[in-house]
């Protein structure tokens, strides 16, 4: 028997309305934060991602040459692909732009629960906006659609500017070798790179500044940022917004273009690939051969809320089976089309079972069946049976269509 690739995963249509379930929660958040959709190709130049991506994601990537011998990738994230896009399309466009995508990503990873090759992000980019406002927003937007899944996440927030300020005279290259060993907690790497940079002198503020909590230490840490009103203003209007989160100076993000505020969440529940979402503010648009426009977005990871969430029992819909004798048969399709019409799922025996057969199946997967004999073919009534009471009535359609419909709504 033939199985699907290593890392991706099949949906059954129960697990598939549960996702979509979830996902509908998210648009709606994001509408109402005024964030429109956009969507871009699943697979993109090579370039595009080997730019500013950094080397976790570039190793990671699924890559090949196509018949025109084009070095293709599979998107492994879409920020580059929807700034790449920015700067095509709508460079030109009043600012700030808000906008939100659903789609898949792929990455070589190592397989494990919540971490596939296939998996799916919820992120938003807010473009053209350089301001302690801008970022405020993009976090609160991150906590509300957060909120309205029901996942129970931490939330972590900080800025690149302090590491950078301690690491300002380490070259850059080097700087982003020192950032990958904190990134991962890895302090005996982070003092071993440090070492062989002669900069040993940097264990001990760096140490501390990963594990301080609040601004004053981290600037009393990292000396003068430059950042520095427009750190302390976007932390008060997030306080004035309400969000929850905790201050951690120690995030640096797996992805390279992040330049000032980063900030990712933690779902308790999960093992080690327990993060289900990151971002923060960056610049890549002048890399594609836009203006160096400042940007800010996040990224949920999708599949890693479901798992977090368990269990979500598929949205309960109202179900009709349409069960008709020979001579009612030709009815079915009209009295379906009429209960469609109006919105209701309706499923007719395609089976050519008899009566009873058809009313056993329904009994099964329907809430009520529409019972059409000769009777009814010829009366225009039909029969309606609700199939967990097993009351009966013969209606006619029009108050056998309102009474489904009551019962959904109930
Ligand atoms: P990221 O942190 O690489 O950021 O990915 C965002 C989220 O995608 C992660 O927090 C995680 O929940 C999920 N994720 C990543 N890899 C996997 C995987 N193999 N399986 C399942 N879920 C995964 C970005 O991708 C940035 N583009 C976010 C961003 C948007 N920054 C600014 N704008």
């Amino acid at each position: 028997m033939l199985q699907k690739p290593r890392g991706t995963r099949d949906f059954l249509p129960d697990e598939m309305e549960a996702r979509r379930s979830v996902e509908a929660k998210l648009r709606g958040i994001a509408r109402c934060w005024g964030y429109r959709e956009v969507c871009t190709p699943e697979f993109e130049d090579l370039d595009l991602f080997t730019v500013r991506s950094g080397e976790g994601i570039i190793d990671e990537m699924y890559i090949f040459e196509d018949k025109g011998g084009r070095k293709i990738a599979l998107r492994p994230e879409i920020t580059a692909a929807v700034i790449r896009m920015y700067v095509n399309e709508a460079r030109v466009a009043p600012k700030p732009l808000r906008w939100c995508y659903f789609a898949d990503c792929f990455r070589y990873e190592r397989p494990q629960k919540g971490r596939y090759r296939q998996f799916w992000q919820f992120g938003i980019e807010l473009i053209g906006a350089d301001t302690a406002t801008a970022d405020a927003e993009v976090i609160a937007l991150a906590a509300d659609m957060l909120d309205t899944t029901g996942v129970r996440y931490d939330l972590n927030v900080g800025h690149l500017a302090f590491l950078k300020n301690l690491l300002r005279d380490i070259e850059p290259l080097a700087q982003r070798r020192v950032m990958a060993h904190l990134d991962k907690k890895d302090f005996t790497g982070l003092e071993e790179a440090l070492g062989d940079l002669g900069k040993s002198d940097l264990v001990p503020p760096l140490t501390d500044l990963v594990e301080c909590r609040t601004l004053r230490d981290a600037f009393e840490i990292a000396g003068t940022v430059p950042e520095r009103e427009r750190i302390e203003r976007s932390i008060t209007i997030l306080d004035a917004s309400g969000v929850k989160y905790s201050l951690d100076f120690g995030i640096v993000r797996g992805l390279d273009y992040y330049t000032g505020m980063v900030f990712e969440g933690f779902a308790g529940n999960l093992g080690a690939e327990n993060q289900i979402i990151g971002g923060g503010a960056y610049r890549l648009a002048h890399l594609f051969g836009g203006d160096d426009v400042a940007s800010c977005g996040f990224a949920i990871g999708f599949d890693r809320v479901l798992v977090s969430l368990g269990a979500i029992a598929p949205p309960k819909e109202t179900v009709i089976a349409i069960a008709s004798t020979s001579e009612g048969s030709l009815s079915a399709p009209r009295i379906a089309r009429a209960f469609r019409a109006a919105g209701v799922r309706v499923e007719t025996d395609i089976m050519e079972r008899g009566l009873g057969a058809q009313l056993a199946h329904a009994a099964k997967s329907a809430d009520f069946a529409v019972v059409i004999g000769r009777r009814e073919a010829e009366s225009g009534y039909v029969t309606l049976k609700n199939l967990h009471s097993g009351e009966q009535k013969t209606l006619d359609l029009a108050t056998a269509i309102a009474e489904v419909n009551a019962y959904g709504a109930r």
